[in-house]
């Protein structure tokens, strides 16, 4: 960077937020990051801190400013500028087709009697559809869809989506996107993880999530919640247009909005088909819940000319999967524990084949759940098979609700179903749990499970079999018996072989390079879950700083609030805890941050404000330098600043340390200070 630009801080700001917003569209929309975590924080650090020596420089499309707004007193309503429509539905290859038909004889009828289509297929979000304004480039409002004409003002939620950019570059006058905003799976089970913890409401699906969020009056909770966004079409325009679909699509996507990667052209109706065919193969395969195909004629002329009926457009349609529910006997409801004793009812049902699978299980989600249903041992119920394959009791079948005078609504067990322990019901808490932490054989295997999987140690070769049988054999009773483990010992067990042996403790010994984020994920403390542990690595950087923190100190990390700042300050005091922790760590586990903690390094405990423009650092990197010293870099001079580092152009800053008296610095005190 030249140094002009550096002593510009317009400039800088300016490069920052494009900069920024680059790094959003890498991460949110392509999910290809170009720089790691602490690297984006500091852009955004030096952002802010740049904002707040130039208060001027603050703009409402600022990457700073994606929450920020006051809750509301209520949504205020917005007319769409085109107004939103929805689609007629196709069941099966005979309604495509039919829906083919139908266009041919309505254009006949209009005088057109050749005419050739082709369509452009979409996955079939299942979230929430929206309207986003761009005016001059820069987002103005984004609404829900409402009644179709008039939705309501959303805006403040949807600027807290990531995905979602909040200028556009080489923009017309005028564009309204129109996409669908939905939860990732993965962030709706942490979500919902986090709830259950602590004691909330659960939510019923990922699209309830997302919709509950759009509709928080405060941007705060629905930037809490894990949302993004499918842009699938373009509403009214000026200073552009399209004359196909495609186009609009390409243009969408050239400009940073996130358009789904498997969108697809399709020259006539067999390949529709095969292309709906292939989402429905692949639609468990998603991080995102799709319930059908929408099929779209891809020429805006011939969509013109075949109208809307009501408020459907005959140019498109929705094929939706053919159904995921079944009816069957609930035999009986059952209780599982849980990986951190939660007592999870489920359903033992006649086997039924739902969705080309045959499901003989079925979860209940939890107590309330249950209630809600009221669903009996020996109801017909309906058994549904979403996106995310544990299949699922709905409710009871419809005749089934008249015999209900002779069954009990089931209760949860008094005793664990694993361990007979009696089993208890925390006040305030919508869970039974089975209190017998460390010697419950349930919440063993639960826990083991979970510390080999994915997202912690990640150990192949030691599924949820082999698990089992290690347990069985007496060889394993929790994750620190894993590391204990010889391949003499495992050749001797059924199925193991001397290479199969040999691999397995090999995936064990490189597991041991797990970061320690992820091995206090591993640890399967409640309500911590990938993202939280993340964050409280980030924050206590090692085991020993996590066990020694207060609740209180805990609620400071982000994303985390007092009541799961309890449980985890709790879970990690346990005496049983405590010995994993010490076995796990002499077995060689990551137990520390990279990086010097805070607390040591030469510059622990200094905070620093810099100002004006450094010789050869930039500001970004001075920042992180002063950081990875255990340092702390804050954007105002008071008197808990340390050191002012001074550059070209200091400013008002400058004059404030010498006011207060504080040491001020150069780049080459800086240095001698890091070294
Ligand atoms: S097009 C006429 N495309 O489905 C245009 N809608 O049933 C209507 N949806 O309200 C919208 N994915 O919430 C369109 N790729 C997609 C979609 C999609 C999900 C939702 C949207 C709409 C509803 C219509």
């Amino acid at each position: 960077m030249s140094p002009a630009r550096r002593r510009d801080p317009a400039a800088r700001a300016a490069e920052l937020r494009r900069v920024i917003e680059h790094h959003n569209h890498r991460y949110y929309v392509l999910d290809d990051p170009e720089i790691g975590d602490d690297a984006y924080d500091a852009l955004l650090d030096e952002l802010r801190a740049l904002e707040g020596e130039h208060p001027e420089l603050r703009t409402p499309d600022s990457p700073t400013q994606r929450v920020g707004g006051r809750p509301l007193e209520k949504f205020e309503h917005v007319h769409h500028l085109q107004p939103m429509l929805s689609l007629g539905n196709a069941r099966g290859e005979e309604e495509l087709r039919a829906w083919v038909e139908r266009m041919r004889n309505h254009l006949a009828r209009e005088g057109i009697s050749e005419a050739e289509f082709d369509y452009v297929c979409e996955p079939k979000i299942d979230g929430l559809a929206i309207s986003l304004v761009y005016r001059d480039g820069r987002l103005e409002r984004g609404a829900t869809r409402g009644d179709g004409e008039i939705g309501e003002d959303v805006t403040q939620n949807l600027r807290t989506i990531r995905a979602i950019p909040l200028t556009l570059d080489d923009a017309p006058k005028l564009v309204e996107v129109r996409g669908e905003v939905y939860m990732p799976l993965a962030g709706f089970t942490e979500l919902n993880e986090r709830r259950a913890a602590a004691g909330e409401r659960t939510f019923m699906n990922p699209r309830n999530a997302a919709a509950g969020a759009i509709r928080q009056l405060d941007p705060a909770i629905a930037a809490d919640r894990p949302l993004s966004v499918w842009c699938y079409g373009v509403g009214a325009t000026e200073g552009i247009s399209f004359q196909r679909h495609w186009e609009a699509l390409e243009w969408l996507r050239e400009h940073r909005l996130p358009v789904n990667p498997g969108v697809r052209l399709a020259g006539n109706v067999d390949e529709v088909m095969a292309i709906c065919l292939d989402w429905q193969e692949r639609r468990d395969a998603l991080d995102y819940e799709i319930d059908g195909v929408v099929v779209k004629v891809n020429d805006h002329e011939l969509q013109r000319r075949l109208g809307v009926v009501g408020r459907e457009p005959r140019a498109a349609v929705a094929w939706k999967f053919p159904p995921t529910t079944a009816v069957t006997k609930l035999k009986q409801v059952a209780w599982n524990v849980g990986r951190t004793g939660h007592l999870v009812p489920f359903a033992a049902l006649e086997p039924v084949v739902v969705g080309g699978v045959t499901v003989k299980l079925a979860t209940l989600h939890n107590e309330e759940d249950l209630a809600r249903k009221d669903v009996r041992d020996g109801d017909d119920v309906i058994v549904l098979r979403a996106g995310d394959v544990i299949p699922q009791v709905i409710s009871p079948a419809p005749d089934a609700v008249g015999r209900r005078g002779r069954s009990k609504p089931p209760a949860p067990p008094e005793r664990c179903p694993s361990c007979g322990t009696p089993t208890i019901k925390p006040e305030g808490s919508v869970w039974t749990i089975c209190p017998n932490r460390a010697g419950c054989p349930g919440q063993q295997w639960q826990q083991l499970k979970h510390f080999v999987s994915k997202g912690a140690m990640d150990i192949e070769g030691l599924g949820e079999e082999r698990v089992s049988q290690l347990m069985n054999e007496g060889l394993i009773r929790n994750a620190a018996d894993i590391y204990e483990l010889d391949a003499e010992r495992l050749m001797a067990l059924d199925g193991f072989a001397e290479i199969s042996a040999r691999n397995l403790v090999a995936a064990i010994e490189a597991s041991k390079d797990v970061p320690f984020f992820r091995v206090l994920y591993a640890l399967g403390i409640e309500s911590v879950g990938y993202v939280n542990a993340r964050n409280l690595a980030q924050r206590f950087r090692s085991i020993d700083a996590l066990m020694a923190a207060s609740p209180e100190e805990v609620a400071q990390t982000p994303g985390i609030g007092p009541v799961v700042a309890d449980i985890v300050a709790e879970a990690l005091r346990d005496e049983a805890m405590v010995e994993l922790v010490g076995r796990l760590r002499a077995a060689g586990l990551n137990f520390e941050q990279e990086g010097p903690p805070p607390g040591e390094g030469p510059l622990a405990g200094r905070t620093f404000v810099l100002t004006g423009s450094l010789p050869t650092l930039t500001r970004e990197e001075a920042t992180q330098r002063i950081l990875s010293a255990g340092g702390r870099v804050t954007s105002s001079v008071s008197r808990n600043t340390d050191y002012v580092v001074a550059g070209d152009s200091p400013g008002s800053k400058l004059e404030k340390a010498e006011r207060l008296g504080i040491e001020v610095v150069d780049e080459a005190g800086l240095l001698a200070l890091l070294a």
